[in-house]
Parts: structure tokens; sequence; C-alpha cells
């Protein structure tokens, strides 16, 4: 596992961003995992800004995002279909039949969590998975407790996810389910970028540190895998 400590947010997102560009350079057609929430929003700014910039093509890219609402529509200002169009994908060159979110309305939830992993499989797995890390140490809805094998399935949301997340859903209706990649999902990727950064993330970070594995700390299990680079700021 690599550490790498940045002076701060900006010079986080810029290296965040600079490794998501430099691994479409080196494969134009890779297959990203892709996170939503507060902590990616400044890499996402620097991809966009960069792509103004400089020619970058996303024209043969891959996305799988990790997690979406149960009953949210994807036009919904809170959900993460709209997240993405509005921070990344309505800015780039990216063909959106090649974007994946999973489908939190679908009428039979347990189907759409087995077809988003068939889909993973035939687009040949990820390459190259950008994490963020809950207070509790979670990765994608995957909150402590979760077995390291789990899939992609649909989760209750714990109250204080739902109360972290009340913003986005103005009307009071926070959803209380979500559809994530499980641990193994997110395991399988090639390589793992996790990205931290906040007063509130320190003692998270110093506890992923501490090197203790245990489902009870869910990014723990990120030590066992053999390609992680940790961002710190
Ligand atoms: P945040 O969420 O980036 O909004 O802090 C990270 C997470 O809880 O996974």
């Amino acid at each position: 596992m690599i550490w790498e400590q940045a002076p701060d947010y900006d010079q986080l997102s810029a290296r965040a961003a600079s490794l998501l560009l430099d691994s479409i350079r080196a494969n134009p057609q890779i297959v990203l995992g892709l996170p939503t929430g507060k902590t990616p929003t400044g890499m996402y700014e620097r991809v966009v800004r960069d792509c103004e910039r400089e020619y970058h093509c996303f024209k043969d890219v891959t996305t799988f995002n990790l997690d979406e609402y149960v009953g949210i529509p994807k036009e919904h200002d809170g959900s993460y279909a709209t997240y993405m169009k509005r921070v990344l994908f309505d800015h780039i060159d990216i063909d959106p039949s090649h974007t994946h979110i999973p489908n939190g309305m679908s009428h039979n939830l347990e189907f759409e969590c087995r077809r988003y992993e068939a889909e993973i499989d035939d687009a040949g797995g990820i390459d190259l998975t950008f994490l963020g890390l809950g207070r509790n140490g979670h990765i994608a809805f995957n909150e402590p407790g979760t077995p390291f094998r789990s899939r992609t399935r649909v989760v209750d949301l714990s109250e204080s996810t739902r109360a972290a997340n009340a913003a986005y859903f103005p009307d009071g209706n926070v959803p209380s389910q979500a559809i994530t990649m499980g641990i193994a999902t997110i395991m399988a990727s090639k390589r793992i970028v996790l990205l931290a950064t906040g007063s509130g993330k320190q003692e998270a970070i110093a506890r992923l540190r501490s090197r203790q594995i245990s489902v009870d700390f869910p990014a723990s299990v990120l030590w066992t895998h053999p390609n992680v680079h940790v961002l710190v700021a």
C-alpha cells in the first residue's frame, strides 16, 4: 500500500486527477470504478478543467459507479446519476452508453445487482477504482460488519449515513436503501486509489494506517490488496 500525504485538499485533488488522466493515457480503453460524495468533487473539477485545456479522450473509457440510491429516479437532484452528470459526464467526451450506475428504480433489485456484476465482468473487470473513506471506515455503502466476500447488493442505509446525505433531499424524503458494489467487487479491481481528507476523517485515516484488518472497519481490507494508493490531506 502506497501512502501519500498531500499538503491540502487542492493538491490532493490535483494528484488524484493526474492519476486518473495518466491511467487513461496509458490505456485509452480503461475501465474505471468511480465514487460520489464530497471528497472526489475536487478531483472531478480538475479532470474537467484539464480536459478543457488539453485534449483528453474519454471516448473509449468505461465507468462503473460504486453505488446508487434505491427508489430515486435518476433525474432526481439527489441521485448519483445526476451527481455524475453534473460533476463529470456532461463535461467530457465519454460515450453515455459506456457509463454504468446501478438502477435503483429497477422492479427487480436482486436481478439488477446480478446484472451489474455481469456488466462489470463483460467489460473485463475494473482496472482502477477510486474510493472515498467513511468516518466509520465504510467504502461505497459497505458499512462496518459487511463480509469481505460481499458482492453488489441492496443495503439499508444507517441513520448516520442518511443524515449525512439529507441536504440532497430537501423534501425530507431521504432514501433508506441503496445498491452498492460489495467489498469483493471493489477488491477485484486491479488497482485502487483511496482519497480521504478533512478533520472529520483523521481518526478513520489513523485507524486504516494501523493496519488492523477487521470487518468492523471495512477499508482495512485494502491491506490485503496488492495495488492500493492512499492519498490523504
Ligand atoms: P464524503 O463521503 O466524500 O462525502 O466524505 C465519503 C464516504 O462516506 O464514503
